[in-house]
């Protein structure tokens, strides 16, 4: 991929106009359903309240997004992952870049050609799990003081919130909770902190072009109530408006596969805004590497079709890795033709 400017840098520099590499024609920002996405109580599902995986169930064939509330993540865990991954993005330039090894770091991922236009947006992507696939050099070392720490604790938190869901989700599938869960034990978990500096062209520019996630489920952590994500909600673009202390869940591309489109894996894309800066942490879980991407067979019933192909995970990420970010369109390179 081809290195490019830091954002975070370019708007510090009192800007009024922004460089032509990232405007957007047509940006239909002003197209909104008025819809609220749904919000899942997480202590009921643990609890296999009926009424609560009903409506987990819809939240997943319908949305493929949802808010969850009663997580049970402590308060002051988000609140230092919230204070030192802003610290971090406020490091000077040069210390942050320092921390960038190869595909992980500080930096900016798929940018393939100079015509391509560029997002309002820098990002800090890190291997999370399994511990031993953490290459240490791109963490930070002294500051923030307790980044691995904070980081650390808030993996865990975030791999039990997945096996929570996952395990949800075979109920709801009629599916061996056993057997799913553990496809997603021991998974791989990695997370893109992101930073959006405020912009001047703000209704111009996006801060991730639309894109589908090629993961299995994503945990979205917003801080400080600044908005700005919008999913493709049947063909309209809705804005996500968090609850506070809320959990923003979003299924990914794996997951579609794996239900054979069940589930859905939806569309999104992030806005900007023209006086705040806004900053999220999206954490990533996947099957672990030995699983086979595909539809599972169980779930091929009534005379249904499979849709997608069945990949190894390293073909899979080969794919994901080698194309910019374009809606679905990686996921529907997976799709069978039928
Ligand atoms: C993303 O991971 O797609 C970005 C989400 C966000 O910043 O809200
Ligand atoms: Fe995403």
């Amino acid at each position: 991929t081809l290195p490019v400017a830091n954002v975070q840098a370019l708007a510090s520099n009192n800007l009024k106009t922004v460089p032509s590499r990232y405007i957007r024609q047509a940006l239909d920002l002003e197209i909104f359903a008025d819809n609220e996405i749904p919000v899942i109580n997480l202590g009921k599902l643990t609890d296999d309240d009926h009424e609560e995986l009903a409506k987990f169930h819809l939240a997943c064939q319908d949305w493929g997004f949802f808010q969850v509330v009663n997580h049970g993540v402590g308060e002051d865990v988000i609140e230092k992952m919230i204070e030192d991954v802003g610290e971090f993005f406020e490091l000077p330039l040069e210390e942050k870049k320092s921390r960038s090894v190869k595909s992980e770091g500080y930096g900016r991922t798929f940018v393939f050609s100079e015509e391509q236009k560029l997002d309002w947006g820098d990002m800090y992507y890190l291997h999370t799990q399994p511990v031993e696939s953490r290459n240490y050099a791109a963490w930070p070392t002294h500051r923030p003081l307790t980044f691995r720490e904070t980081v650390s604790t808030y993996s865990l938190e975030m791999d039990r919130i997945k096996t929570i869901l996952v395990g949800g989700m075979a109920k709801n599938l009629g599916i061996n909770e056993g057997k799913f869960t553990n496809m997603f034990n021991n998974g791989t978990q990695s997370m893109r902190m992101n930073y959006y500096p405020p912009c001047p062209e703000a209704s111009k520019v996006l801060g991730i072009s639309p894109h589908s996630d090629a993961t299995g489920l994503t945990v979205l952590l917003q801080f400080n109530q600044v908005h700005g994500l919008q999913i493709n909600h049947n063909g309209t673009w809705v804005p996500v408006k968090m609850l506070p202390n809320a959990l923003l869940v979003n299924i990914g591309d794996i997951i579609e596969i794996l239900t054979n489109g069940k589930y859905k894996s939806i569309e999104h894309r992030v806005v900007v805004s023209k006086e705040k800066a806004r900053m999220s942490v999206a954490t990533f879980h996947e099957t672990h590497e030995s699983v086979v991407i595909g539809p599972l067979p169980e779930l091929i019933i009534n005379g249904e079709t499979e849709q997608y192909k069945h990949v190894s995970f390293v073909e899979f990420f080969t794919m994901f890795l080698s194309r910019k970010l374009d809606g679905k369109s990686f996921l529907d390179d997976l799709k069978l033709k039928h």
